[in-house]
């Protein structure tokens, strides 16, 4: 005849089935299915997010160039783009200096003369062995990081006639 089990063997039996029993919460908690109603699908973009941009998207108008731009521009490529392509736009940045490939200078004539959608699109999905920026930068960022760009090759390509009297006659 067999003896019944210890009163210790019972005790441990139920307290590993508690736990097991708690699990079954998670089945009832709240959650978002896979396949639930449009109100609590995540179908909205929620505000403030980066959203991840396709080159050639033209769905964001370029903003007007003011100073607030040229600003946000510069602290943007100072973080971003200025690791390789060095402040003054050369192509001699840190990154560069260990060892990754070079970029071209950013004041050629070929990227002076193009379009800045072009190089909207660099920044948003990279260009050759330069990774994309999309997740990185905002889309209206990445307009400011374009105008700035438009400033850094201008300033390396003034001309005297660029100036007025009064700015050529200043010490
Ligand atoms: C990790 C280094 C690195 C960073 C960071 C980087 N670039 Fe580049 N970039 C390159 C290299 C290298 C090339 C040349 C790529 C090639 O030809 O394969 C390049 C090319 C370019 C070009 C030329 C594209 C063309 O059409 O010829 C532009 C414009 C440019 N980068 C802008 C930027 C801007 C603006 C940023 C910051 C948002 C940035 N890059 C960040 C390395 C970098």
């Amino acid at each position: 005849m067999m003896r019944p089990a210890p009163a210790i063997v019972w005790i441990g039996t139920v307290l590993l089935l508690v736990p097991a029993a708690g699990c079954d919460d998670m089945t009832r908690q709240n959650k978002q299915n896979p396949y639930a109603s449009r109100e609590t699908a995540p179908a909205d973009i929620p505000s403030g997010v980066v959203q991840y941009g396709q080159p050639g998207d033209t769905s964001r108008p370029i903003p007007p160039v003011t100073i607030a731009l040229l600003e946000r521009g510069h602290t943007e490529y100072h973080v971003f783009c200025a690791p390789c392509h060095a402040e003054t736009g050369n192509g001699r940045g840190m990154i560069v200096q260990r060892g990754f490939p070079a970029p071209p200078p950013l004041a050629t004539a070929d990227l002076m003369s193009a379009p800045p959608q072009r190089l909207y699109d660099v920044v948003t999905g990279g260009w050759g062995v330069m990774y994309g920026f999309a997740q990185r930068i905002a889309p209206d960022d990445r307009w400011a990081v374009v105008a700035y760009v438009r400033a850094l090759q201008r300033s390396q390509h003034m001309m005297l006639a660029d100036l007025t009297p009064e700015q050529r006659a200043a010490p």
